[in-house]
């Protein structure tokens, strides 16, 4: 009896090792497909809100998302080929990158806007730290020869204190380093949102934060890729990346609607879950060759590495540039303004009628929508009107989201001429 389970188990076990590259195949066939490694952070939301909405299988490509619970058990997998890509950073990037440009960077996954800081500076509750110059020869609790500690400096350097001056003590671990500030064991540390807004709710001084950062693009998070998936798997990138950026619009259109999604598949603090605002993520943008540069040389600095690959071999943009909306035709879109009957409600001459006049639109629309370009104000305001209503006016404006991409393309293209 026994001996004939283990013949069976043996002819099982032959069976499905045989039938093991078959499936393989055919799943090839079905639709190309990237594993991605995720941190339990806001940063990675975008990727839930598009595998939730079905983009992944619309644009033709299968991501497996895989959460990792630290950035070392990400880098781990990373570098055995047990995932693809990643969200990260340029110091992680850079460290990559030392021998080889084993990753590249296709787009920013986060940056930090004026109302929407990534990482802050804080000083332990009830502590007489309130001031940037007061933390000098003050232990400043980071992740030692990471993001954090770089980005730490920068916003010290540019509240004018000298880099020589300030010291570091070093506790990888994220929850710890926020309990010793609480403690006020740590007089001061960097925290992330929207752990360093849990700080602040909880007694702790915001003493800086990296929105001073956002001229320079310092702080920003990437999407990375294995240059071999790169690669091999192009068009996959290319549709993960179509997937990503309709995610980020989402998201961008209505916050709020990804609260709940956010507080399921990221940490956050309960003293936060309702007040903290989700900012906007970055669209059609990738690091520029001044931030890659300061990073490097942060890195050869600190003597964590001694170089790396260069701008050209790890920034990418060929993605986003191939996938970026076409820029439209304002003389086409001016003939559709009219033929559409746009002019029954706007006007180009400034007064209002059923709909604000558009005359100097282009000057406006970029500051309509905190994250919001003035081009994706106005495609916005065409196919989706509810979700931005202009003050004064009621939400009248039919949606107009069976024009093709090309027709509200020549719409913004015109509507970008009225200056
Ligand atoms: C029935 C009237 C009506 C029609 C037709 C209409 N709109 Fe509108 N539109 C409005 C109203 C009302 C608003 C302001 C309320 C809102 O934001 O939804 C608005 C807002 C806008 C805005 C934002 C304006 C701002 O100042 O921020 C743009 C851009 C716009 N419409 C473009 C168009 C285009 C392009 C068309 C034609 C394809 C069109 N609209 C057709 C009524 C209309």
């Amino acid at each position: 009896m026994r001996k004939t389970v283990l013949a069976l188990m043996a002819i099982v076990a032959a069976l499905s090792a045989s039938l093991a590259p078959l499936a393989g195949r055919t799943q090839a066939q079905d639709a190309p497909k990237l594993r991605m490694g995720l941190l339990p952070i806001l940063d990675v939301l975008p990727f839930y809100v598009a595998d939730e909405a079905g983009y992944f299988a619309e644009e033709g490509v299968e991501i497996e998302l895989i959460p990792v619970s630290s950035a070392l058990e990400r880098d781990q997998l990373v570098i055995a080929g047990a995932i693809d890509g990643m969200v990260n950073d340029l110091v992680s990037t850079g460290i990559f990158n030392q021998d080889e440009p084993l990753i590249q960077i296709v787009s920013l996954a986060r940056r930090a806007y004026p109302d929407h800081p990534q990482f802050r500076l804080l000083a332990a509750p009830r502590s007489n730290i309130t001031i940037p110059s007061d933390l000098t020869y003050v232990e400043i609790g980071i992740s030692e020869n990471s993001v954090i500690h770089y980005i730490a400096q920068r916003i010290l350097e540019a509240e004018g204190v000298n880099a020589a001056d300030l010291s570091f003590r070093a506790e990888p671990n994220i929850a710890i380093r926020y309990q010793l500030l609480m403690e006020g064991q740590f007089k001061a540390a960097c925290l992330p949102d929207p752990l360093a807004q849990a700080a602040i709710v909880g007694g702790a001084n915001l003493i800086a934060d990296d929105s001073l950062l956002v001229e320079t693009q310092f702080s920003q998070s990437v999407l990375g890729f294995r240059s071999q998936v790169i690669e091999e798997q192009p068009e996959a990138v290319a549709a993960f990346l179509r997937a990503w950026m309709r995610a980020a619009e989402d998201i961008n259109a209505d916050p709020e609607a990804y609260r709940a999604l956010w507080l399921e598949k990221t940490n956050v603090p309960d003293s936060v879950k309702d007040s903290y605002a989700l900012p906007p993520f970055p669209t059609y943008e990738i690091t520029t060759e001044a931030a890659w540069e300061d990073t490097v040389a942060w890195l050869i600095e600190q003597g964590i590495v001694e170089s790396t690959a260069s701008y050209a071999e790890t920034v990418n943009p060929t993605f986003l540039e191939a996938i970026a909306p076409a820029a439209g035709d304002p003389a086409q879109g001016e003939a559709l303004f009219t033929s559409l009957g746009c002019t029954g409600c706007h006007s180009l001459d400034g007064t209002a009628g059923a709909g604000p006049s558009v005359a100097g639109i282009a000057g406006e629309a970029g500051s309509m929508v905190v994250g919001l370009s003035a081009e994706e104000y106005l495609h916005q305001s065409i196919v989706e009107p509810a979700a931005f209503v202009v003050e004064g006016f009621g939400p009248i404006m039919p949606a107009y989201d069976t024009l093709s991409e090309a027709d509200v393309a020549a719409l913004v293209a015109y509507l970008m001429t009225l200056e």
